[in-house]
């Protein structure tokens, strides 16, 4: 069973199709990143206008990558939220229209659900899908999220961020040091040449499995104010480090807590190298996280999703819209 993914929730325009939920037959992107670059953050009508004047040619490109038809196609899976509006708005619409012109079944899609599935498409893990029940770390630019999932489809939310988001305090603090944007790669790229020298805040949270960045940010802000920083490679490493120690540290203690057999990682701070490996050392159950590639948004995951939602039934008409706060859990 074929499915093409279509995706447009942010600033990648982004169209996959993945065979059986687990192969990726194409997988194609267009990064938006350097257009919004220059304004320091994404700017939601430029965003949108790139969207509409790129998500043809890549979706031509992804059924042509997968040398299919569109008679081999079996469905169509596109984001519906969390997401910008006028982002999700152009990603449904072309949907709606492709599932008509061929007569497909379409399925709305939830982005946070489809970071989740980077992790079973084959290029994440060549040897074994995930295994129930397991605990999900969702760490995007939007969202620092702890989901217990028990089944395909059942989700619940075990702990979640009470102000920024992971990757939100990844770029907040890269612009607080003057390090550019996005902030994730910049931090991480500067504190290859630090050490994690410099002390800094963490918020435990104790007793609840939420997550708080501001005081971190804040503490960083207060810093650079005062002049007490010397090295912006230290202050990098050490901002990557604090942020790493509680979310592995959480995560490994729900994981205990609800006696899962998998932690997995995902969304776009799973590309974070040192995140990665702190948590493959602190966790003793086995960790499952996606190729670089498949953490930042991408098609292929909400192709992948979208299988799995098709075969238990879960098929959407043509009146789907977008929902740009939508809940997981
Ligand atoms: O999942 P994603 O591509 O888009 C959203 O759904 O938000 O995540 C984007 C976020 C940005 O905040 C970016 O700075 C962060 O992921 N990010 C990273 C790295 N690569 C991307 N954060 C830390 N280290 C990285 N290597
Ligand atoms: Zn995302």
């Amino acid at each position: 069973m074929k499915i093409l993914g279509i995706e447009t929730s942010c600033d990648e325009t982004a169209a996959a199709v993945v065979e059986n939920g687990v192969v990726i037959l194409s997988n194609q992107i267009a990064s938006q990143v350097e257009i919004h670059a220059r304004y320091g953050g994404i700017v939601p009508e430029v965003a949108s206008r790139q969207h509409i004047l790129t998500i043809i040619p890549i979706i031509k490109q992804a059924i042509a990558k997968a040398k299919v038809t569109w008679n081999d196609l079996d469905g169509i899976a596109v984001t519906i939220g969390p997401g910008l509006a006028g982002s999700l708005l152009v990603g449904v619409n072309v949907a709606k229209a492709i599932a008509m012109a061929h007569d497909l079944p379409i399925i709305g899609m939830n982005h946070l659900e489809g970071h989740i599935y980077a992790n079973w498409l084959i290029d994440a893990t060549p040897d074994s899908a995930p295994v129930f029940p397991l605990v999900c770390l969702i760490v995007s630019g939007g969202h620092s999220d702890l989901i217990l999932m028990k089944e395909h489809q059942d989700y619940t939310l075990l702990g979640r961020t009470r102000d920024d988001a992971a990757g939100e305090a990844f770029d907040k603090a890269a612009r607080i040091l003057g390090l550019g944007y996005p902030g994730g790669p910049a931090i991480e790229q500067a504190a290859r040449s630090g050490t994690a020298s410099i002390p800094l805040p963490r918020a435990w949270l104790k007793g609840t499995n939420d997550f708080s960045f501001s005081g971190i940010k804040t503490a960083l802000r207060r810093l650079v104010e005062e002049d007490k920083i010397t090295s912006k490679a230290d202050a990098a490493a050490s901002f990557q480090e604090a942020v790493a120690d509680v979310l592995v540290t959480k995560t490994v203690a729900a994981a205990r807590e609800y006696r899962v057999k998998q932690i997995l990682l995902a969304g776009g701070v799973a590309a974070n190298g040192f995140l990665r490996q702190s948590l493959m050392t602190n966790s003793s159950l086995p960790v499952l996280i996606p190729p670089l590639k498949l953490c930042t948004d991408n098609a292929s995951m909400i192709a992948s999703c979208g299988y799995y939602r098709f075969q238990a039934g879960k098929i959407d008409g043509l009146d789907l819209d977008v929902v740009p706060n939508l809940k997981l859990a």
